[in-house]
């Protein structure tokens, strides 16, 4: 009788060994026949209720069946192992005789590329770059620059108001040029002062081939015991032989902004044909390319700054008027159309 249990046990294991077909049901049947509660052990446990003889001869044949099964459990299971690998060998079969696929990876705008080569300029000479809000107040974009609310020089900025009219309030708008930082700077910091600020500013104008309604700016605003035009000439300078090439010469003309004295415009000798003239200078082998001047010291005074022992000059630049001279790319419209045509190329 008891061999007949084991022999048909065996049975039973080895016919549900071949049927498991993967490592799964592989550990399902091992606990089912092998485990400490499987039906190998449940045999073993019955051994006390014989008769010595046939506790011998059921002892001797179940663990010879264990070693069995313990050997086809074995091979069953490396041969579930090489059938896995050979399968997924198959299936993971690649072509290397296909031509690669091309990797199409994005670029920098052609603005923040010059932008960038712009801060990395003036960050070699000593500028740290801080950026400033673009909704901004009336008092910070005009006012504390000199612009006051009936002044003519408003003229110059035509402004897209956020509320204007209303009542106790201090009126806001979207900051029509970067300088409103030199201001914020000045609050927060004692001389000597070094600094970059890039960001957005916006004027309420039609748009044609020379203008947008939103441009990136850079304004520079250094203030220290002693510096004079010549600084600011060398820094500028310097800017523009690192954008357009060692070779470069710049050209400041008087000019007037409030809030410098004096103030110049500031344009670079024409690296297209040299000076010579070209379509690209309207022949007068000069581009026009920034606006800037020596602090007013009535804003360095009601800054709290003594304008007998501190000078400074600041600077205001459009990124776009420097990036259609990198790229040579002729309406600034293009450059916030996203046409993949025209972004491609630089
Ligand atoms: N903020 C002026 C503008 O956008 C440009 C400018 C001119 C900035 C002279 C300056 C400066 O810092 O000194 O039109």
């Amino acid at each position: 009788m008891a061999n007949i249990t084991v022999l048909q046990l065996r049975a039973e294991a080895i016919a549900a060994l071949t049927a498991a077909s993967d490592q799964v049901a592989l550990d399902i049947w091992r606990v089912e026949y092998l485990g400490r509660k499987g039906k190998l052990t449940g045999v073993l446990r019955g051994l006390a209720e014989l008769s010595i003889e046939e506790r011998k001869a059921l002892g001797a044949a179940s663990n010879a069946l264990k070693s069995e099964l313990e050997a086809a459990y074995d091979a069953r299971s490396d041969e579930l192992r090489g059938a896995a690998l050979a399968a997924s060998i198959e299936t993971g079969r690649i072509d290397v005789t296909l031509p690669a696929r091309p990797q199409r990876r994005g670029g920098l705008h052609p603005v923040t590329q010059t932008l960038r080569m712009m801060l990395d300029a003036f960050r070699s000479m000593g500028f740290s770059i801080i950026e400033g809000p673009e909704v901004e107040l009336d008092y910070y974009n005009f006012e504390a620059l000199r612009i006051p609310a009936d002044h003519p020089a408003r003229d110059m900025w035509d402004t897209m108001w956020v509320d204007h009219e209303i009542d106790g309030r201090r009126p806001m708008l979207l900051r029509t040029h970067t300088s409103p930082a030199q201001i914020r700077i000045m609050e927060q910091h004692e001389p000597p002062i070094r600094v970059a600020v890039p960001g957005r500013a916006y004027r309420f104008e039609a748009t044609d081939m020379t203008h947008e309604w939103m441009m990136t700016q850079c304004e520079i605003l250094a203030i220290d015991e002693g510096l004079n035009l010549g600084h600011m000439k060398g820094t500028l300078l310097e800017m523009m032989r690192r954008l357009f090439g060692r070779e470069r010469k710049i050209r400041l003309n008087c000019s007037y902004f409030p809030f410098v004295e004096p103030g110049a415009e500031v344009a670079v000798d024409c690296f297209v044909c040299g000076g010579a003239g070209c379509a690209a200078c309207h022949h007068s082998g000069w581009i026009e390319m920034l606006g800037a001047g020596m602090v007013h010291p009535e804003i360095l005074e009601n800054m709290g700054i003594d304008s007998k022992r501190y000078t400074g000059f600041a600077a205001g630049m459009g990124v776009e008027r420097l990036a259609q001279q990198i790229f040579g790319v002729d309406d600034i419209r293009t450059f916030y159309q996203n046409d993949l045509r025209m972004l491609q190329q630089v």
